[in-house]
Parts: C-alpha cells; sequence; structure tokens
C-alpha cells in the first residue's frame, strides 16, 4: 500500500512539474548566433523578403552609391526606349581628364583606331572604311567627330550606351579609357582648329 502511494505521489509530481508554466521555455542568450544560424542565401533562392528587412541582396546597387575601387563615376544611367532625360542630363558630366600625357595620347589613339577608326575614320571625319561616302557596307552614317561640338558628358553617355546606329562601348573601353578617348577626340578638335 504503501509503494503504490509513492508511486501515485510520484506520478503526480512529474504531470505537475512538466506541465508547470514555471519551467524556462525562452532559449538562452546565443553566443555568436551567426555560428549557429547561417546568414548564407541559397543563389537562386527568392530573396523578395529581405528587401523588406532593407536588406539589398543580389540586387541593383543602391542609388547614388558607387563600386568600390570605382575612380570614375557617372551617375546617369541608360534612358528607357523614347526617353531622353538622362542623355540631356549628361551633358552636366565632368571629364576627369583635361589633357593627355603624350605616352596616353598614344596610347589612346590606338585605342581609337582600333575601337572607333572603322566607323569614324582614322582622321575622325566620319569616313572610316564601313562608311567610306555611303560605299561601305554600314549602314549609317557615323558622325564626323572633327565637327562634332558636343560635351564631353554627353559623348561619353552615347559611347558607353550606344546612340541610335551605333553600338555601347563600354564593354571594349573602361571608364577611364572611355573618358580618355574624349580627351583624345577634343585634342584633336583643338589641333585641327590651331592649324
Ligand atoms: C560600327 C560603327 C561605329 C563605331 C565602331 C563607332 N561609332 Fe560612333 N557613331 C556611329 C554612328 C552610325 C553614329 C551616328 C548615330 C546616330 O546618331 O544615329 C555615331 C555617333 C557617335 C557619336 C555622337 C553620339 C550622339 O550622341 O549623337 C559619338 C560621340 C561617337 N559616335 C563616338 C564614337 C567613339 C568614341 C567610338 C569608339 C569608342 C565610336 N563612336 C565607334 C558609328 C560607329
Amino acid at each position: 500500500m504503501k509503494k503504490l502511494s509513492f508511486i501515485v505521489c510520484f506520478a503526480i509530481t512529474i504531470i505537475v512539474v512538466s506541465c508547470s508554466s514555471s519551467i524556462k521555455r525562452s532559449p538562452n542568450n546565443a553566443y555568436m548566433p551567426d555560428m549557429a544560424y547561417s546568414r548564407a542565401y541559397e543563389t537562386y533562392a527568392d530573396h523578395s523578403n529581405l528587401q523588406k528587412e532593407g536588406i539589398n541582396y543580389t540586387n541593383t546597387p543602391v542609388a547614388g552609391t558607387i563600386a568600390r575601387g570605382e575612380e570614375f563615376p557617372f551617375p546617369y544611367t541608360h534612358d528607357a526606349i523614347g526617353d531622353t532625360t538622362n542623355y540631356s542630363a549628361s551633358r552636366a558630366a565632368k571629364n576627369p581628364f583635361d589633357s593627355l600625357s603624350a605616352a596616353d595620347f598614344k596610347e589612346v589613339e590606338r585605342l581609337y583606331l582600333v575601337n572607333c577608326g572603322i566607323c569614324h575614320g582614322k582622321d575622325l571625319d566620319g569616313n572610316g572604311p564601313l562608311w567610306k561616302d555611303g560605299s561601305g557596307p554600314y549602314p549609317a552614317a557615323p558622325k564626323n567627330l572633327m565637327t562634332l561640338h558636343m560635351p564631353d558628358g554627353q559623348m561619353f553617355y552615347s559611347i558607353t550606351y550606344g546612340k541610335g546606329q551605333m553600338g555601347s562601348y563600354a564593354s571594349q573601353l573602361n571608364r577611364k579609357e572611355r573618358w580618355q578617348v574624349i580627351t583624345y577626340i577634343k585634342e584633336k578638335q583643338k589641333e585641327q582648329a590651331a592649324n
């Protein structure tokens, strides 16, 4: 009898204790939670939930920010078709290169001849081998760069994103080279005006 009442008491105690609200159910402080709970995200997972928390994961850069190490920021993005807002606004962008050293001039001339001369001509007159007074295979007349008086920033826009029948040269020339090619064009114009 004594044994039975002991077992009953023991069972009741177990039930009371296991249902008690005094038991601590919230987790303790996590030490180094980044190690316990991985912050890594799967490459192709849906990250739209992160945006709500202000995390721009695999997203386009935040407006007004520039990439680390980028020396020549250009804040004007490519206009949508039919829009010319940024094309017009890009006139305000300043060319970081006022002039070219003799060595740079030689190298940038080479870049011009490799990338642009085929259409705009080795003399920058808009009459390269692909156009040849309209008898060449290119369907559109390249601009005569000797008589083209356009702000550097807008030229940069056109060379970066393309313009009309001309494609983008952003993958062939980096930003520094694109600005320098524009400086080269301007120096050739000045040279011609001086003669
Ligand atoms: C495949 C031929 C071709 C090549 C290569 C080419 N262009 Fe052009 N470019 C054109 C044509 C065609 C136009 C006229 C586009 C229009 O107004 O429709 C043009 C226009 C331009 C303009 C005027 C853009 C504007 O906003 O009106 C500039 C500046 C220019 N080119 C610079 C360059 C430079 C610098 C290079 C070399 C990095 C280059 N182009 C390479 C064909 C070419």
